[in-house]
């Protein structure tokens, strides 16, 4: 196997993979679906002392708590770490990484949503670093790869965090984003009970969050035939499954946490793209749920793209752009693109989800929050003038 420099990638001692010449390359992610593949990565790793980094969902988790004693019975030292806040700050990773040298972890267990899965990922990368972290000291380096045995268990099925290479931490206020192939977890484990105790809005809006990673995954211009599987794999999924999934039965669940998982590998390989570089500003001024803006935006992208496939910027053409539109209406379940817009406005309106009213000091904030970097990936060019009208639409 080569990493994606075309170095040989080699298998470590505790089964993760790094590339032979150390750069910045992991291959493979293995999914488990129950506790005793837990049991057996405690057994596999030889881990002796454990990093738990978990938000406050892991007290819901029955069967993870109980094999989690059951390995601490057998002699494991389990290491709570939990000081942390949603929009995670770097200076909580820092204390995240002390804990874990303090304590001699030889291993890390992320459980949570985003939050806790960014900073798990952080400490994993920073703790085979040199220094102490001080000043912003680990973002200034360049991540080293190591092999630390990481788990990871999502608690809900929306972010997709635990199959990506991405965290976001926060430093002195600013947005901070770390990137490295080791970060992706090499084993990940999905018990959909953790989504029992979910509420409605945060289920619809997790669900919103994956659909809208799938489709802008779909017509991004990184997009490649494994990442289209991927989108096409987690749209059939979130699709089949969203009947069950709002009902909270246990295979909706189930299937609702494999498609958001497999949304995740999609945007592990292109990144997001203009629905999710217009919707932050969203959740800022109107307080809506990140997926919930998403999908505000996405609805009204789909159209707006196919009627512009003349402003196409992706190297692969115009023809080509039409029918990746056509494909995403195709995964889910229509004829074309014009069909699958449409249903897209009819997955929205069917969740009951808000459209919040702007003013016109907001669209002017709206239009000047978006993020030129992340539009490289829209496979359209969206100028001022389009973005206003868009923003217009979006929250007329
Ligand atoms: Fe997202």
């Amino acid at each position: 196997m080569k990493c994606g420099n075309r170095n040989q990638i080699r298998r470590t001692g505790t089964g993760g993979m790094l590339c032979q010449k150390g750069c910045d390359t992991v291959a493979g992610q293995k999914v488990i679906t129950d506790y005793m593949g837990l049991t057996g990565w405690i057994r596999r790793n030889a881990c002796r002392n454990v990093l738990l980094v978990c938000g406050g969902s892991v007290r819901h988790m029955e069967a993870f708590g109980r094999h989690l004693k059951t390995a601490e019975e057998a002699g494991i030292k389990i290491i709570s770490f939990g000081d942390f806040q949603s929009n995670p700050r770097y200076e909580s990773v820092v204390k995240g990484v002390e804990l874990f040298r303090r304590e001699s972890c030889d291993s890390i267990i992320a459980v949570g949503g985003g939050s806790a899965m960014d900073v798990a990922k952080c400490i994993k990368a920073y703790a085979g670093m040199d220094g102490s972290g001080e000043n912003g000291d680990y973002l200034k380096q360049r991540i080293v790869p190591n092999d630390i045995p990481f788990l990871a268990v999502p608690t809900t099925a929306g972010t997709g965090s635990e199959a990506t290479r991405y965290a976001v931490i926060y430093y002195k206020g600013q947005k901070q984003s770390v990137t490295g192939e080791s970060l992706i977890p090499g084993t990940v484990l999905l018990d959909p009970d953790a989504l029992k105790t979910l509420p409605l809005y945060q289920r619809k809006a997790t669900m919103m969050d994956a659909l809208c990673h799938a489709v802008e995954s779909f017509w991004s211009v990184n997009s490649t035939e494994e990442s289209k599987e991927y989108s096409r794999e987690a749209i059939q999924g979130i699709l089949a499954h969203m009947d069950g999934y709002l009902q909270n039965t246990g295979e909706g669940n189930a299937g609702m946490m494999m498609a958001a998982h497999t949304a995740g590998k999609a945007i592990n390989v292109t990144q997001t793209t203009a629905g999710h570089a217009m919707c932050y500003k969203i959740t800022s001024l109107f307080g809506c749920a990140h997926g919930h803006a998403a999908i505000l935006c996405d609805r009204i992208l789909y159209p707006w793209m196919v009627e512009n496939t003349d402003k196409c910027i992706d190297p692969r053409g115009r023809e080509y752009l039409a029918g990746t539109l056509d494909g995403i209406g195709q995964a889910m379940g229509c004829r074309n693109a014009r069909e699958g817009a449409g249903k897209l406005q009819e997955i929205f309106w069917s969740l009951g989800l808000k459209v919040p009213e702007a003013s016109g000091e907001q669209f002017r904030e709206l239009a000047e929050s978006v993020n030129p970097v992340r539009l490289r990936n829209h496979p359209i060019v969206l100028d001022d003038a389009a973005i206003s009208e868009l923003y217009h639409e979006i929250l007329g």
